[in-house]
Formats: structure tokens, C-alpha cells, sequence
């Protein structure tokens, strides 16, 4: 009787560990996928969360004066950037060479604002929980230490991509690092020739379609 006890508790035990692994398992590759290829399988407000969290600031930034000879276009936006979506390296000086960022860096890319000693506008951080910045931004290194070298830039995708003249323009990027659409559309900091004219309208996936044929060709993540 002993004997069918004990082996009635170490299949309980079993059963309980595969539920348990494949659901972290399962938890594990939702994070790891980018969106817009298996809708079915990520919850769509994940990527609408960062969005939301901010909406509260919609209208400030609808009323929020911008001085144009302070305003950023494209043109400067790529050209801090190795190739389309990299991460910007750091174009001004680092009070704390040690510090990877955090607070730091926070007090002013959090919500943005003119900062008076670098005469610009702050550009707002669409992922303020990364709290690490300097795991992917670089500060600009000046001394030519390397060579020129051919490494073609990957191009931008178009913009004003729409099916009818005032139809809403597709979403040409993909979403992953993206989530917080106002972050670099609203605002005095957003390049000029992407600033939306309607932040307050803050459900923008309602409207604005994905360009789904870009982010498809960008595949699954998985570890
Ligand atoms: C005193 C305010 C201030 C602090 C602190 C600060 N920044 Fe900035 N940052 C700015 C301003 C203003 C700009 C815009 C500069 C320009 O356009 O010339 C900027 C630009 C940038 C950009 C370029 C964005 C782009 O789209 O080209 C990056 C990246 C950046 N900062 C990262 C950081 C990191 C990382 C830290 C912390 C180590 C940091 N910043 C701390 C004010 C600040
Ligand atoms: C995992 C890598 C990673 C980390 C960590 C990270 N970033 Fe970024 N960041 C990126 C990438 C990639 C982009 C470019 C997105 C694009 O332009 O498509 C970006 C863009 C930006 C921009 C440009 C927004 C704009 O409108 O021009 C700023 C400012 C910025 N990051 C600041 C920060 C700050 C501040 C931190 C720390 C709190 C941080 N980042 C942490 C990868 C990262
Ligand atoms: C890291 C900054 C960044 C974030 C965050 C971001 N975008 Fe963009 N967006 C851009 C840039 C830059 C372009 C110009 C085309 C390009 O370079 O991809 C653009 C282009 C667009 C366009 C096309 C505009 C036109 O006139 O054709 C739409 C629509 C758009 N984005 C919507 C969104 C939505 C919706 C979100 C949130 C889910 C979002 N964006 C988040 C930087 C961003
Ligand atoms: C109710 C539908 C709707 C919602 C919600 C919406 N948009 Fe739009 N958007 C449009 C339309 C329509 C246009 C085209 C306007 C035109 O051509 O006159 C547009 C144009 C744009 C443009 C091109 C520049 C401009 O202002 O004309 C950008 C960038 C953009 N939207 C981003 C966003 C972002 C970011 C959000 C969320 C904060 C958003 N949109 C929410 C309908 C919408």
C-alpha cells in the first residue's frame, strides 16, 4: 500500500512539472516574438501599453509651442543612426562617464523639453524601463581611429504611403521598440515631417495599418 502511495505522489510531482515548464516555456516566447506575425499568439495589448501609459500627455503636446528654428527633421534623425532602427548614438557630453543611465539620463528623456545648454529639444525615450542606455547608445567618438569604408546604409521605407489622398498613411516601420508611437511623434522633439497632427487621438493602431509586408519579412524571434 506504501509502495502505490509513493509512486501515486511521484507522478503527481511529474505531471506538475511538465504543466509548469511548458507554461513558462510558452510565457517565454510570447515576449520573444515581434508583433504582426503571430497575432494569435500575443496579446495586442502588450505593445499598446507603452502608448497608453502616456496618453494622459496628449493634449499638452497638441498645445505645446515649438520653436522651428529648434525643430528636427529626418534628414539629422538618420543621420545619428548606423542604419534605419539602430539605436541613435549619444551626440552630446556625459556628465558620469561610469553611469549607464538610468536617472540619469531620465531627468531629461523622460518627457522631454528644451534643454538650454545643448539649445535643443530633448528627444523623448520611447522605452523608459530599459533602464541600461548605454548597453546600446554610444557616445560619438570624433577621433578618426578607423577607415572609411563602403557599408551601405539601409534605407529608410517611404512615408505618406496611403491608398487614398487623406486615408490614414501605413505604419512603415515594424513595432517592437516602437511601442510608444508618441513619444517620437508628438511633441516638439518629433522630426518635423512626422509630427502628428492629432495626438490625441491615442488609440493610432485604430486607424493606422501596419505595412505588413516589412515587418512579415523580419520573422520570429525566437531564443
Ligand atoms: C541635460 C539634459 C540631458 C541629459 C542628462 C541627457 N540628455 Fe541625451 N539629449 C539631450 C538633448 C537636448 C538632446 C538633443 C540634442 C540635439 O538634438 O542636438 C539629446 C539627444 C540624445 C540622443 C540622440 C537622439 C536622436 O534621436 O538622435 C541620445 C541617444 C541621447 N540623448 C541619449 C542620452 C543618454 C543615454 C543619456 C544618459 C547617459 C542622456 N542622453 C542624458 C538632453 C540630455
Ligand atoms: C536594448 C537597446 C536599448 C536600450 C537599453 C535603450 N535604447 Fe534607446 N533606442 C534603441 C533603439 C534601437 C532606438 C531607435 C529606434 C528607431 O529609431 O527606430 C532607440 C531610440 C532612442 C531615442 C530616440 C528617440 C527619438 O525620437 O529620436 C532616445 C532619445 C533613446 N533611445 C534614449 C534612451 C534612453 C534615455 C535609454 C535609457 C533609459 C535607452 N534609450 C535605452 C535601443 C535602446
Ligand atoms: C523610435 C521612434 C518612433 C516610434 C516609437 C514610432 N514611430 Fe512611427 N515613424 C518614425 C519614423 C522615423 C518614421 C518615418 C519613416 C521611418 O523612418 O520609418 C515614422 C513613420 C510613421 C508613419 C508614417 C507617416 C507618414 O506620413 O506616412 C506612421 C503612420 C507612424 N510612424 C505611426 C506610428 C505608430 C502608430 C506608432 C506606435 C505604435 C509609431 N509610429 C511609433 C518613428 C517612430
Ligand atoms: C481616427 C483615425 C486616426 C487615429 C486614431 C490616428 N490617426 Fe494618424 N492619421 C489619420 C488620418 C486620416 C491621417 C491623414 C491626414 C491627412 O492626410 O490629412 C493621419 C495622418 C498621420 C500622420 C502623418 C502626419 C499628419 O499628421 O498628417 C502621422 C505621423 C500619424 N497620423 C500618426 C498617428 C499617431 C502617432 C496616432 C496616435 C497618437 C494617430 N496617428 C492616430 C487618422 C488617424
Amino acid at each position: 500500500m506504501k509502495r502505490v502511495f509513493i509512486i501515486f505522489l511521484f507522478s503527481l510531482l511529474f505531471i506538475a512539472s511538465v504543466v509548469t515548464i511548458k507554461n513558462s516555456y510558452k510565457e517565454g516566447r510570447e515576449t520573444a516574438l515581434v508583433y504582426g506575425t503571430e497575432v494569435t499568439e500575443i496579446p495586442e495589448l502588450l505593445h499598446e501599453a507603452a502608448l497608453f501609459s502616456r496618453s494622459h500627455l496628449a493634449l499638452d503636446y497638441k498645445d505645446m509651442p515649438v520653436d522651428p528654428s529648434k525643430e528636427r527633421n529626418l534628414d539629422s534623425y538618420y543621420k545619428n543612426r548606423a542604419f534605419h532602427g539602430a539605436p541613435p548614438s549619444i551626440p552630446h557630453v556625459i556628465s558620469d562617464e561610469r553611469n549607464m543611465g538610468g536617472k540619469n539620463c531620465l531627468s531629461c528623456h523622460q518627457n522631454g523639453g528644451f534643454v538650454q545648454k545643448f539649445d535643443a529639444y530633448a528627444p523623448v525615450v520611447p522605452h523608459p524601463e530599459k533602464i541600461n542606455c548605454r548597453q546600446c547608445h554610444v557616445p560619438q567618438n570624433e577621433k578618426n581611429l578607423f577607415k572609411p569604408t563602403e557599408f551601405p546604409k539601409l534605407s529608410a521605407p517611404n512615408i505618406h504611403n496611403k491608398a487614398l489622398i487623406s486615408s490614414p498613411p501605413v505604419i512603415p516601420h515594424q513595432l517592437q521598440l516602437h511601442e510608444n508611437c508618441l513619444a517620437c511623434h508628438a511633441g516638439p522633439s518629433a522630426p518635423m515631417e512626422i509630427r502628428v497632427s492629432h495626438p490625441e487621438r491615442v488609440n493610432c493602431r485604430q486607424c493606422h495599418a501596419l505595412n505588413n509586408k516589412e515587418t512579415l519579412d523580419i520573422g520570429d524571434f525566437t531564443r
